[in-house]
This record gives C-alpha cells, structure tokens and sequence, in this order.
C-alpha cells in the first residue's frame, strides 16, 4: 500500500505543474489551493509541511490543480475573493472583485460623508454583479437603503446570497433588468454608482485566458469602444436621482476623455471629474445631477 504524500511533496509537484503551465504565482497558488483542499489557511499550512495528507484531499486538491491548468481562475476554485476586507463568493456567474473597484467604493464613501447627503441616503449600485460595491456600502453606511441592480439573475443569486452573509440583506433591495429600467418609478436616490462592463469588444481576444474565457462575457463586453453601457447610463441615469445627486462610474484605460465628453454632452449632469486609483490610472468618473431641472 501506498504511504500517504506529505503536503510538501504534493506543493512542491504542484509547482512545477504550474508553472510549465505558465502560471505567474505557481509556488503561491498551489498552497492556496492545498490549504483550501485540507480545510486550513497557508500558516497553518507551511507549519506542517511533513504530515501526511489523507487521500480524500489529496483527490481533491489534484482535482483544484487540473482546473487551474485549464486557467480557470483561482478564486472561482476557491470560491471566494476578498474586498473591502470582506470575503465574498464568487463563481462563474459573477465577475471576480478587482481591488481597483474599491476605488468606487472610497469615492462614493467620501461624497456621502462630504456632501450633506440625507441621514438615511439611498444608494443605488447598477450591474452589481457580486455585490461587491453595494454590500461594502451598504456595511458602512448601516442607515443607507441600498437598491442593487444586475441585467443577469445569476448574478443577482450570488449577489443576494453574499448581503446574507454579510449581514445586510435587510438593508438592501435587489432587482433584476436592463440598468434602471426594473426600478420602481419615483424612488430617487441620492448617489448611483456603477462598475459596468468597459472592454472595447475587439480588445476581448487579447485578454488573459482567465479572465476571457472563464468570467461571464456580459460583464465584460463593452461593445465597440467599450462605453455602450455608460453611454445609456449617462444618458437615462439621471432620471433616478435627485437633484444635486451623484454618479459615480469605474471606467478602464484610456477611457477618460470619451466618458467626460458624453458626460459634458448631457444637460441634466454637471461637475463631471475623474479620480485615479492607487496605480495612478483614471479610474473612476464622477457627475452631478443638476439642482435645478435643465429646460
Ligand atoms: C464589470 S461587472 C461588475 C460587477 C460588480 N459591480 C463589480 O464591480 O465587481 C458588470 C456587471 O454589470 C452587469 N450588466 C451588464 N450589462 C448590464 C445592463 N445592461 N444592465 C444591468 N446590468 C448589466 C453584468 O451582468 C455584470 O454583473
């Protein structure tokens, strides 16, 4: 009979499997991967690198390891990813939180503590995918009503299930369409954030295998230039707020001038801006609706 592997035997294969395969961390994801598969964390981990591991991980974890091969990517393996130091589920049927994202969430924090927003302001997130922004928002500001809106209803499953385990679903209303088309009419609200999805569509071919060909496609196609979404966002979006109300939009490279063009082409939105993330990169665009209504 065969004698159990050790766990530093089957991280040390791993890495090697890994890294022909042209994964940039093999030696950091293997031990992710053996951690996830023993049920521990890497601390504890690397404090036991010469126990054996039973063989109902072992087949799992070799399992994981043939799926990262295949470049699937190691957070839907794992199942999670963290943001805003919350630790969110993420599957196939959600986009992976980025950490650039938390950008969104930093601004919008600010215009509401700095802006005389309401005691109790309504947030709206559009394409919330995870619910990665309105769950961190809706954690922070535990008086804010936080409306969360996905054109997918698998999203919104995934979405839904991590407010519960977050502990604000409460706090929160989900609704499925086309950006604000599902929203009931004459609810205003006070700021609208949106990470919608922005890749110029030629420019899909050229991603990393992770991302193109496992995160869902209609988080990522943009269209031609990648602002089809915001262009209708900023052409209707308005309507839902109140007046002096913010939107807030993450938007990718290269992608600053376009979208404060549109903005600076719509009557009803004012004070448009654009903040970078912590690279240094435009990231997100920031707009007013106007007090007063345009004629
Ligand atoms: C780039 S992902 C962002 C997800 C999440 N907000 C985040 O920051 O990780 C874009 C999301 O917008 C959703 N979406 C795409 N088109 C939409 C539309 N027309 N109306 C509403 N949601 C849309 C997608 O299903 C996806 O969940």
């Amino acid at each position: 009979m065969q004698s159990s592997p050790s766990a530093a035997h089957l991280l040390a294969r791993a890495t090697a499997q890994l890294e022909r395969a042209g994964i940039p961390t093999p030696q950091l994801e293997a031990a992710v991967l053996l951690a996830h598969a023993v049920g521990s964390d890497r601390t504890h981990l690397y404090a036991r690198l010469r126990h054996p591991v039973g063989p109902q991980q072992v087949s799992a974890f070799r399992h994981s390891v043939q799926r990262r091969l295949r470049r699937e990517p190691l957070q839907y393996i794992i199942g999670v990813q963290e943001f805003w130091s919350m630790t969110l589920q993420v599957d196939r049927r959600v986009l992976i939180p980025r950490p650039e994202t938390e950008v969104v969430v930093e601004v919008a924090l600010r215009l509401l503590q700095h802006q005389r927003a309401p005691h109790r302001p309504r947030i709206l997130d559009v394409g919330t995918g995870s619910g990665c922004i309105a769950i961190a928002l809706a954690r922070e500001v535990p008086q804010a009503e936080v409306w969360a809106t996905d054109i997918s209803p698998d999203a919104l499953i995934v979405a839904r299930a991590n407010a519960h385990r977050q502990g604000v679903f409460r706090q929160m209303t989900f609704v499925q369409g086309d950006l604000c088309t599902p929203l009931p009419c004459g609810v205003a609200f006070d700021l609208l954030v949106a990470n919608l999805p922005y890749i110029p569509h030629d420019d899909l071919v050229t991603l990393q295998p992770e991302v193109r060909d496992w995160e869902p496609q209609g988080a990522l196609d943009g269209g031609r230039d990648g602002l089809d979404c915001y262009r209708r966002l900023i052409q209707e979006g308005w309507q839902v707020l109140r007046p002096g109300g913010w939107l807030v939009m993450e938007i990718g490279h290269g992608q600053r001038a376009a979208m404060l063009d549109l903005l600076q082409r719509q009557p009803h939105l004012t004070a448009a801006t654009c903040v970078a993330d912590y690279a240094g990169l435009d990231r997100v665009i920031v707009a007013r609706r106007a007090e007063r209504n345009v004629a």
